[in-house]
């Protein structure tokens, strides 16, 4: 498999980005010479807003950058998703989680009917436990949903659920348990009553370590109340690709919402993963999520490379990781419900992109995904920006907003966190001069001396790239627009890295050490059978 980095767009590119670093040239100044420079680099589809005006890019970038994808045959790898073809090549697997949302009439017929029949079951099922028609094992209507999962079966579904708290049902609380630490059962299950909770034992195989023990641990807690196993039935129902395990865990089979191998678990929300939004939102609420992801699907596949969001967004992470050397991505939702984002995004990122052979198992000659992290503003503005704005490594950040407050009483201060928002990819971009902090101080009173010894402290480079996404209001369909941008945005970068987005060979390891280990520490003997610090570990926890 050629490497990108060999191609004559590449050369061009870097070239190109030579010309840029030896003229200094910052973002501000660009746009001081094309006041249009938001008109040119913006674009908005639907409800939602995308700025890319802040990066250190001119059109010549973007056009070179347009070129190189060209050369990686983008337009036929996405082509190529969406007609089902095997790209997830090291498990001979489709990647299909678009046709949980979107019907794709080059697909597989089978796929689409699969979906239908699992989008029924779900409506079926959230409609008898919202009307109370489904009860526990003593006739009371459900009150309290725990989803028991990690990873895609866990991050996704929670995140939804947090960020469309305003939109739930009066009828039920959700809660989301991932951690083997059995803490975060125990806490969750404190408050809960045994018989009006429900618990969904959400995963594709059916064997993750993790999610057995939270089921067993739940089971456990169940039975202690009803000692009658036959109600195990009415307290779990389970989603899952492995219809034997999860029945052999005691679920009743018309209670098993069937998943697939073509959907990868960081991909799942939109399959019966989603079952706890659903739930949590109410089935019109979730296929508005589907919805939302279903335009992203079709700007996405339709649409020309120049004006194609997660296209753009995809690029702009070539640019800034393998030119501007950006080996961090920092992702910062200014709202509260979008909280759980970054580590939604981390997984989505992370696990599909931190890759270091291509496809055909050769290995990269360039860097891959980036480090993905951030939370919510305003609250990192007061701990981790500091290093945004004046720390040794170059952080390009992603800044979610919302235009609408949640509550129109609250217009006022939402206007705070929009302003705080703006301002703070302003500084980025902007920064501050030793001459304008010199300047500050002394207009407060400070000596010219001291001012410019304190200046060298307070100035701040500035020229630091940021992208902005803005939806109109935080809505289902919104929310599912965004996350299919991202989504495909993931799926851009690794075409061009040549990488499959859709393994995650690297956590097996852990997974098997982690067995092995847990024999060591429950045998009672001390360990000598590992390196002298596992060893020592183990014996000292003995
Ligand atoms: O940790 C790796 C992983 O395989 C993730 O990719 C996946 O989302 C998670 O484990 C959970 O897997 P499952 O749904 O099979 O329990």
């Amino acid at each position: 498999m050629s490497s990108p980095s060999s191609s004559e767009s590449w050369h061009k590119l870097f070239q190109h980005y030579e010309q840029l670093k030896s003229r200094d040239q910052r973002i501000d100044a660009l746009f001081a010479a094309d006041p249009e420079r938001f008109q040119h680099f913006s674009l908005q589809i639907c409800e939602i807003l995308l700025d890319y005006s802040k990066n250190l890019v001119t059109e010549d970038t973007l056009n070179l950058l347009f070129k190189l994808a060209r050369e990686a045959k983008l337009e036929a790898a996405i082509k190529a998703m969406f007609r089902g073809d095997n790209i997830n090549n090291t498990e001979g697997r489709e990647a299909l989680h678009i046709a949980l949302r979107t019907h794709l009439p080059d697909a597989d017929p089978q796929f689409n009917a699969q979906v239908n029949a699992t989008l029924e079951k779900i409506k079926g099922f959230v409609a008898r436990v919202h009307s109370g028609q489904w009860t526990g094992c003593t006739g009371k209507s459900i009150k309290s949903v725990v989803n028991i999962g990690i990873g895609g079966s866990d991050l996704g579904p929670a995140m939804v659920t947090e960020a469309l708290r305003h939109k739930h049902v009066d009828q039920l609380q959700c809660y989301f348990v991932s951690n083997v630490d059995p803490v975060h059962m125990k806490q969750t299950l404190a408050s809960l009553d045994p018989e009006t909770t429900l618990f969904i034992v959400a995963s594709k195989s059916f064997s993750t370590l993790e999610t057995h023990q939270n089921a067993a641990y739940a089971r456990r807690w169940f039975l202690s109340h009803c000692s009658d196993e036959s109600q195990v039935a009415k307290h779990f129902v389970a989603v899952s690709a492995n219809v034997a395990k999860a029945e052999e865990f005691g679920i009743d089979p018309s209670n098993i919402f069937p998943l697939w191998d073509w959907v990868g678990g960081r991909y799942s929300l939109w399959s019966a993963i989603g079952l706890p939004i659903a739930l949590a939102v109410g089935m019109a609420e979730f296929e508005q999520l589907l919805s939302g992801a279903r335009t992203i699907d079709e700007h996405f596949a339709n649409t020309p490379l120049e004006e194609n969001i997660p296209v753009i967004m995809g690029l702009l992470a070539i640019w800034n990781c393998n030119f501007l050397g950006a080996s961090s991505q920092a992702i910062l939702p200014y709202s509260q419900a979008l909280h759980l984002f970054p580590a939604f995004l981390q997984q989505l990122e992370m696990e599909s992109l931190g890759k270091s052979v291509k496809a055909d198992g050769s290995p990269v000659t360039m860097a891959t995904g980036p480090i993905v992290w951030g939370s919510s503003g305003t609250n990192g503005q007061h701990s981790f920006h500091q290093l945004l704005h004046q720390g040794t490594h170059l952080v390009p950040a992603d800044f979610i907003a919302i235009v609408e407050p949640q509550d129109a009483h609250d217009a006022e201060q939402h206007k705070h966190l929009l302003a705080n928002c703006f301002s703070q990819s302003q500084a980025l971009m902007t920064g501050k001069s030793a001459a304008e902090a010199a300047a500050e101080l002394e207009a407060q009173g400070v000596s010219s001396a001291q001012a410019s010894k304190l200046a060298q402290h307070k100035k701040i480079p500035g020229n630091k790239p940021s992208t902005t996404l803005i939806m109109q209001q935080l809505s289902a369909k919104n929310l599912g627009s965004l996350i299919a941008i991202y989504e495909h945005k993931v799926f851009v970068e690794s075409v061009l890295w040549g990488i499959n987005a859709f393994d995650q060979w690297g956590v097996e390891l852990g997974k098997q050490l982690g067995v092995k280990l847990f024999d060591a520490l429950d045998n009672e003997s001390a360990t000598t059978e590992y390196d002298a610090s596992t060893n020592g570990l183990i014996n000292h926890c003995k």
